[in-house]
C-alpha cells in the first residue's frame, strides 16, 4: 500500500527536520512548526519509500515469544508470578532490551523498572509509558507485555526516525499488576502513587506459603531493608502517562477498529459480608423458627443485581463471586454465610450509591430474617479515573495522521493506569485481541495490530514530548 504523502512529509518534518520546496507541503510544515514549537529550516528530501515510524514487527513478535518462555507453565500457557525465578529472568530480559535501546535504567525498592531517554530539556517533567509483565497462572503472553515490549519498540521507532525528545521519555515496567502472590493488585503502581496504607500493609503481608513480602522481594534482589516510602512519586513527576494494552474485550475486533482510545477506567469496590443465624437440623427445625443465614445471603445476592440494574447505566456492574455456607452439610441449616461482592463503575458517585443500597439491604434482610449481620466490610473502594483530555486529543490526532480507525471507549478492567492517574495526567491505548480473550492461553493479538498500537504510541509520545 502506498504511503500517504502528506503523512510521510509530516513525519519527515517532525523527525528529521526536513522541509520541501513544494507548496503543497507548506501547510503541513506550518502545522508541524506550531505543533513542535520550533521552526523547520533545512530543506532536505529523503527517500519516502520506507515509511517513517516503521515498527520492526518481526523482532517485536520474537521478543513477545521469547519473554513467554520465562514461564512456570508449559506453552502456550504463561505463568509468571511476582519475584519467582521466572519473574527475575523476565526482568533481566526487559532491562537488557532497555539498555539496547539506550535507556538509562533505574529500579526502585519493589522492582518497578524505569528506562529513561533523556530529552533536550531534562528539567521538564518526563512523559512516561508502560505496563506489566507478570502473568496469572495459565494465562497468555500479551496481557501487559504488549505495553512494555511495545513501549521499548516505540522508543526504537522514534530513534530510527531521528526524533529528538524535548521532555524525557520513560518506559516503566510495573511490579505485580496481578494480585496472584500477595492478593494485592497493581502493587507497584499503587506504591508509586503514594499509598502509605499499602506500604504499611506490606510489612505484614505473607503469601500462601507464609513467605513474607520482604523475603520474597529480597529473593529477587529488592527491598534491602529500604523504607517502601522511597517508592512514592510526587504528583507532577510526569507530564503524562500513557499505557498500551490489549483490549481484553471483543469490541475492537468485532467492529474492525484498529485503536481504542480509553476515556475512563472503571474501578472496583469489594465488600465482604457475613451473616450469622442459629443453624439447626434440616429436618427437625420448623420453618417459622428458622433464621437461615444462607437464605439471607441468597436474598442479598439478588439485591446486588437489583441495585446494579437500578443505576440504569450499562457501565454499572456487580458480581457476587464468593458465597460460602457453614457448616456446608445437606442436612444442616446454614448457621453462617459469607459473601464477597465486586461492584464497578466509571462514575464513582453512582457506584458508591450502589454500595450504600447494598448496605441498606443487608441491614433490612438481617432484620427480616432475624440473622446477625456480623460483618459488612468495604475492603477497597478505588476511585475510577478519567483520562486527560489533552492526551486523548494527542492520541486521536496520532490515529488520524496514521490513517488508523479508532474509537473512544472505556476500560472495564483496571490497569496500572488507574493508579498512575493519581499522580499524572493519564490515558490508554487499546488494540484488538482475538475474541476479547484474556487471562487464558488462547489470548492473542495479531502482529499487525500490535504494530499499529506501537506506531500510535510512538507518535503520541513524540507529540507529548514536545508539548
Ligand atoms: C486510509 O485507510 C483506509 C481504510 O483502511 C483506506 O481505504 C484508505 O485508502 C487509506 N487512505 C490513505 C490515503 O492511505
Ligand atoms: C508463618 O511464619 C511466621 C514467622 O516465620 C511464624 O511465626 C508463623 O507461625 C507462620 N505461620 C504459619 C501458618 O505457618
Ligand atoms: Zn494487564
Amino acid at each position: 500500500m502506498a504511503p500517504r504523502i502528506s503523512v510521510v512529509v509530516l513525519y519527515l518534518c517532525l523527525f528529521v527536520g526536513i522541509s520541501s520546496e513544494s507548496d503543497e507541503y507548506d501547510a503541513t510544515i506550518k502545522t508541524m512548526e506550531e505543533f513542535s514549537g520550533y521552526q523547520i529550516h533545512e530543506p532536505v528530501l529523503q527517500d519516502s519509500s520506507s515509511s517513517p515510524l516503521s515498527v520492526n514487527t518481526e523482532n517485536l513478535q520474537k521478543q513477545i515469544d521469547e519473554l513467554s518462555t520465562f514461564s512456570d507453565a508449559p506453552a502456550p500457557s504463561v505463568t509468571r508470578i511476582l519475584y519467582s525465578e521466572k519473574d527475575v529472568l523476565a526482568r533481566g530480559y526487559i532491562k537488557n532490551l532497555m539498555s539496547l535501546s539506550g535507556l538509562s535504567i533505574r529500579e526502585d525498592a519493589v522492582g518497578n523498572i524505569f528506562g529513561r531517554w533523556v530529552g533536550s530539556e531534562p528539567e521538564l517533567a518526563p512523559v512516561s509509558t508502560g505496563s506489566h509483565v507478570d502473568a496469572i497462572p495459565y494465562s497468555g503472553k500479551y496481557d501487559g507485555v504488549v505495553g512494555v515490549l511495545g513501549a521499548i519498540e516505540a522508543i526504537n521507532v522514534l530513534r530510527r526516525s531521528g526524533f529528538k525528545p524535548k521532555r524525557s521519555l520513560e518506559v516503566i515496567m510495573f511490579t505485580s499488576e496481578e494480585p496472584t502472590r500477595f492478593g494485592i493488585s497493581c502493587l507497584g503502581s499503587r506504591l508509586l502513587a503514594g499509598s502509605k496504607e499499602l506500604a504499611e500493609l506490606l510489612k505484614r503481608t505473607v503469601d500462601g506459603q507464609n513467605i513474607s513480602f520482604s523475603d520474597a522481594a529480597k529473593f529477587a534482589g529488592y527491598t534491602k531493608n529500604e523504607d517502601l516510602s522511597s517508592v512514592f512519586l510526587e504528583k507532577g513527576s510526569y507530564s503524562a502517562f500513557i499505557e498500551l494494552h490489549i483490549e481484553q474485550g471483543p469490541i475492537l475486533e468485532e467492529e474492525a477498529i484498529s485503536i481504542g482510545v480509553v476515556t475512563a477506567i472503571a474501578a472496583p469496590a469489594s465488600i465482604k459480608v457475613d451473616f450469622e443465624g442459629n443453624g439447626g437440623h434440616a429436618g427437625a427445625a420448623l420453618m417459622p423458627q428458622r433464621n437461615d443465614a444462607g437464605l439471607a445471603a441468597a436474598e442479598l445476592a439478588l439485591a446486588v443485581e437489583k441495585h446494579v440494574l437500578e443505576s440504569g447505566s450499562i457501565d454499572t456492574v456487580g458480581t457476587v463471586g464468593i458465597l460460602e455456607l457453614h457448616p456446608g452439610a445437606i442436612n444442616s441449616i446454614p448457621s453462617k454465610a459469607h459473601l464477597e461482592i465486586d461492584t464497578r463503575d466509571i462514575d464513582e458517585k453512582r457506584r458508591n450509591l450502589v454500595i450504600e443500597k447494598i448496605h441498606q439491604s443487608a441491614l433490612s434482610i438481617s432484620k427480616s430474617r432475624r440473622v446477625k449481620l456480623s460483618e459488612f466490610k468495604i475492603v477497597n473502594q478505588d476511585p475510577p479515573a478519567l483520562s486527560e483530555e489533552s492526551i486523548i486529543k494527542a492520541t486521536e490526532s496520532a490515529c488520524q495522521e496514521l490513517n488508523m480507525s479508532y474509537k473512544k471507549m472505556i476500560s472495564r478492567a483496571y490497569h496500572d493506569s488507574l493508579f498512575m492517574a493519581r499522580i499524572s495526567p493519564m490515558a490508554m491505548i487499546f488494540i484488538p485481541c482475538y475474541k476479547g480473550y484474556s487471562h487464558k492461553p488462547e489470548e492473542f493479538a495479531a502482529p499487525h495490530d500490535i504494530a499499529n498500537g506501537v506506531r500510535v504510541l510512538a507518535l503520541t509520545l513524540a507529540k507529548l514530548s514536545v508539548s
